[in-house]
């Protein structure tokens, strides 16, 4: 029987050992236990056999930031799979975040059963793009390297643009800007951040990024974030990577499905342009608190709504779903009120929370009637733009 707790610092390199393993990575012992992850691991006796952590993230939604723990670095020491030890350590996770106030969760399934079993559905995409360098448009580039005062500048910055999007997450933690967000040692090299100066101490855009190998072809300058707040700073990065023509073959960037503006500014031909999409799983632990924590477009109207959610059963309700001009409120439903044909398992309701699903999704999944009333209100709701998010974790 193995035993789930936080772990001690003695157990930094059991710890290590089980991601190494895991991952097939070199074992490193520095960070892994007393940062801002929250992290739980299961224990044979003394010896740690399993592992996952939490990273306290924002997840944009609608406009508003919704507290989202992002599971990564789950891993069972290979002698222990098959067991149910992965399942019971990240249920006890999400246990505790849901105890904290955390409404969301996301992570990158290498594994989606395991994590469906847990109530997670695919709820956004991962995208990445590649395009010739020599596509970039040139132009005057106003760009210097960031400077150690600019972090609060950047981050304000990606918080205006991730506003206008659906899933990006930013850490909560500051110190995980630099750790983690912003390009660094580990990935690719000569990693490097530079900003489009804006008005006062604003930053207009910037971009954090790396080089990496384009095989034959020489390298490729691969961005991490690469964000515009104004035409004239799209114009400057784009006109700042058309610079690296001479050397690199290529540039990438994660960008909203689309290609969003980068795509369109290039002089890309038809299949020049790679998209390449990875999908994230999403789940809501506290319904409730999810949805009035989220943002919505201006909608008025009322639904009753059960969900089955057999790890956390306090979120099956039925809950009265009140919209009033994009401003939602949830209680318990009335006794009186005539309940929906079905209730909603957790894993979809997260995919339609999200915008990921629509609800004709749903309807062909045979979780949603196709005569059921609310179809119409639930559409409104949760339109918006397709859920993706830049960063990886
Ligand atoms: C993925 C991993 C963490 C699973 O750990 P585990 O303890 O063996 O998983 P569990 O026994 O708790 O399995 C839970 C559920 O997921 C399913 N599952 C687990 N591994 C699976 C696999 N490789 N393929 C399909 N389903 C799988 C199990 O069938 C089980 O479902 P059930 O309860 O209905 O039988 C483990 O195999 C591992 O460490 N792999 C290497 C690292 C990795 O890929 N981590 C994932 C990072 S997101």
């Amino acid at each position: 029987m193995l035993e789930i707790r936080p772990p001690a610092e003695a157990d930094q390199a059991g710890i290590a050992a089980v991601g190494a393993l895991a991952f097939n990575m070199e074992a490193r012992t520095e960070g892994v236990n007393f940062d801002s992850r929250r992290r739980l691991c299961s224990y044979d006796g003394e010896r740690v056999v399993a592992i996952a952590h939490s990273i306290g993230f924002g997840q944009w939604l609608g406009g508003q930031q919704v507290p989202c723990a992002g599971i990564g670095a789950v891993a069972v020491l290979p002698e222990y799979r098959g067991q149910g030890a992965a399942r019971a350590l990240v249920s006890e996770l999400l246990a505790e975040e849901r105890d904290n106030g955390v409404a969301v969760s996301a992570l990158y399934p290498a594994n989606a059963q395991l994590y469906r079993h847990l109530g997670y559905e695919y709820a956004g995409l991962h995208p990445g793009f590649r395009a010739p360098i020599a596509d970039v448009p040139p132009a005057r580039a106003e760009v210097a390297e960031m400077g150690g005062a600019d972090l609060d500048a950047v981050i304000a910055c990606f918080s205006r643009f991730a506003a206008a999007h659906n899933g990006p997450v930013q850490p909560l933690d500051r110190a995980r800007w630099e750790t983690d967000v912003l390009a660094h040692r580990g990935e690719g090299t000569h990693q490097r951040t530079v900003v489009v100066p804006g008005p006062g101490d604003a930053i207009a855009g910037y971009a954090s990024y790396f080089l990496e190998s384009a095989g034959d072809r020489g390298y490729r300058v691969a961005c991490k974030h690469l964000v515009a707040g104004t035409p004239a700073a799209l114009a400057s990065l784009l006109g700042y990577f058309r610079r690296f023509e001479n050397g690199a073959a290529e540039i990438a960037w994660s960008g909203p499905p689309t290609g969003g503006p980068v795509g369109l500014a290039l002089a890309t031909n038809a299949f020049a342009l790679q998209p390449r999409l990875n999908r994230w799983m999403g789940r809501v632990l506290d319904v409730p608190r999810a949805l009035e924590g989220r943002g919505y477009p201006a909608v008025s109207g009322e639904v009753v709504i059960e969900i089955r959610d057999p790890l956390f059963p306090a979120n099956d309700g039925p809950w009265l779903v009140r919209a009033d001009g994009g401003r939602v409120t949830v209680t318990p439903a009335p006794r009186a009120a005539p309940l929906p044909a079905r209730p909603l398992p957790i894993g979809l309701f997260s995919a339609l929370y999200t915008g990921f699903a629509t609800v004709g999704d749903l309807v062909l999944l045979g979780a949603l009637g196709p005569a059921d009333e609310r179809l119409a209100v639930l559409s409104a709701l949760f339109a918006g733009p397709v859920p993706w998010m830049p960063d990886f974790f």
